[in-house]
């Protein structure tokens, strides 16, 4: 064939002058070739439509052309990045993968991957970004995993993961993202999850999360998002979640947390968002808690909580937005200064025991939702 016979001498004058410039020695022209062979051998447990992985072929010697591949600039070019979203594929990730030994980045989210995660991923001493999610992995979380050194970002969510959160990713010293949520992970929370010195983000809702929240045993991790929605976990809210001094969002809905809200967690002074929603919490809300003025977003709904609302609400949650406060045991009238929470977007008082007149809420420019039902209050 004509092509062929164009294509074959440029293909030998590639590799002379490829070996040439990594100026030898040969062991590192191995190394771009072992790529090579690593993805070719990563592709033949794959399937997807016809055309997403065509260049990947033997009939063309670059891998750096292929689709998906980014590579290092100076010779000898090796493979960065690969990078294979929403391509639609089906098959399972193959041990391969840990001979591309310069890999930065393994993004393969939103395809039909089954089979396990290799625990061979591990070894990639310089991956930095691994996102897995929205495929149909299955089996366990490779404790491996938390040895990788360079590892900043694990996106594992939602997959059907199963077994326990390995303790060593809790104690990674580089991981700051970690999102393994929407899956089947069962087991504790690793202890040493709230002692980390780099996690910055944390997703495991929508698990099966068992056990108690950890004791902060350290002073303040840099924890900003922390994600423990729709799990099972139970027993006390511990009063040392207010050590994570740099939350800016806390979700704990729709678990089975008992017992009283802790003062500690109103003096968190980022704080933009609490959800508690859908426990089975008692006794009255600390007045620290309506007393933080950067929190846009607090629910509180689905509870046993009692007690009144305090009167100057409006002055002392003065950016909220959001307030669920419905099915709970409230009572004592609705707060006279509410209206006046410029903000408010969102009012759900319904289901309590809240009694007197109703305020007059026409004033609050912003008010899309308002739900009163279901309380003893006079019209
Ligand atoms: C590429 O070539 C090798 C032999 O050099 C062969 O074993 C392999 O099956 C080929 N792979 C593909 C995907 O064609
Ligand atoms: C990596 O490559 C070497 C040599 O090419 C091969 O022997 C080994 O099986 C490969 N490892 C994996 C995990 O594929
Ligand atoms: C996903 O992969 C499974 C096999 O693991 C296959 O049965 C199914 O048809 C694939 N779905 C899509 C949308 O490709
Ligand atoms: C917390 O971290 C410190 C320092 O890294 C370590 O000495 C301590 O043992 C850890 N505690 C737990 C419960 O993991
Ligand atoms: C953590 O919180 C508890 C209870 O609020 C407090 O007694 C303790 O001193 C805090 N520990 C650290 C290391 O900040
Ligand atoms: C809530 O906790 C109380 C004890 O504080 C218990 O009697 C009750 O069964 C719990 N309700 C639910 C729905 O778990
Ligand atoms: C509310 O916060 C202010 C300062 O932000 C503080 O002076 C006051 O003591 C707090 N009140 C409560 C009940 O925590
Ligand atoms: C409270 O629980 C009910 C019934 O389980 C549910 O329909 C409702 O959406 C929940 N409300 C909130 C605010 O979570
Ligand atoms: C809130 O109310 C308390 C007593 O009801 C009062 O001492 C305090 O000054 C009020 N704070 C603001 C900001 O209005
Ligand atoms: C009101 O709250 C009770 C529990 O206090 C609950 O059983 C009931 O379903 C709630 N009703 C509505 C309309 O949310």
């Amino acid at each position: 064939m004509a092509s062929s016979a164009v294509l074959f001498p440029s293909f030998v004058w590639f590799l002379y002058l490829f070996c040439f410039l990594c100026s030898l020695p040969l062991a590192i022209c191995k190394e771009a070739e072992n790529d090579r062979h690593a993805l070719l051998c990563f592709k033949s447990r794959l399937s997807g439509p016809a055309g997403v992985l065509a260049s990947w072929s033997n009939k063309s010697f670059d891998v750096c052309e292929w689709h998906g591949i980014t590579c290092s600039k100076p010779y000898p070019r090796r493979v960065i990045a690969l990078d294979l979203e929403s391509e639609g594929i089906s098959g399972s990730i193959s041990p391969c993968v840990a001979n591309l030994t310069s890999i930065t980045r393994l993004q393969l989210s939103n395809n039909n991957f089954s089979g396990g995660i290799p625990s061979e991923i591990g070894l990639l001493r310089r991956l930095r970004d691994l996102d897995l999610s929205r495929n149909n992995l299955e089996g366990n979380i490779p404790p491996s995993l938390g040895s990788s050194s360079s590892l900043t970002y694990v996106n594992l969510g939602v997959n059907a993961l199963t077994g326990v959160i390995p303790e060593s990713l809790a104690y990674s010293s580089s991981l700051r993202i970690l999102w393994l949520n929407s899956n089947s992970l069962g087991g504790k929370l690793p202890k040493a999850l709230f002692n980390t010195s780099s996690l910055v983000d944390i997703s495991l809702q929508q698990n099966n999360l068992v056990g108690s929240i950890p004791v902060v045993t350290t002073t303040s991790p840099p924890i900003e998002y922390l994600d423990l929605s729709d799990n099972h976990i139970s027993g006390k809210l511990p009063s040392s979640l207010g050590n994570l001094s740099s939350l800016v969002d806390l979700r704990l809905t729709g678990n089975n947390l008992v017992g009283s809200i802790p003062e500690s967690l109103g003096y968190i002074s980022p704080l933009q968002i609490l959800t508690l929603t859908a426990n089975n919490l008692s006794g009255t809300v600390p007045p620290s808690l309506f007393n933080m003025s950067s929190l846009t977003f607090l629910s509180l709904g689905n509870n046993s909580l009692v007690g009144r609302l305090p009167p100057n609400i409006s002055y002392t949650l003065p950016n909220i937005q959001t307030l669920v406060l419905s099915t709970n045991k409230f009572d004592g009238p609705i707060p006279a200064s509410l209206p006046k929470a410029y903000n408010l977007r969102r009012l759900y008082l319904y289901n309590n025991t809240l009694t007197e007149f109703i305020p007059f809420f026409g004033s609050l420019p912003n008010l899309e939702e308002l739900d009163l039902s279901y309380n003893r209050l006079e019209t």
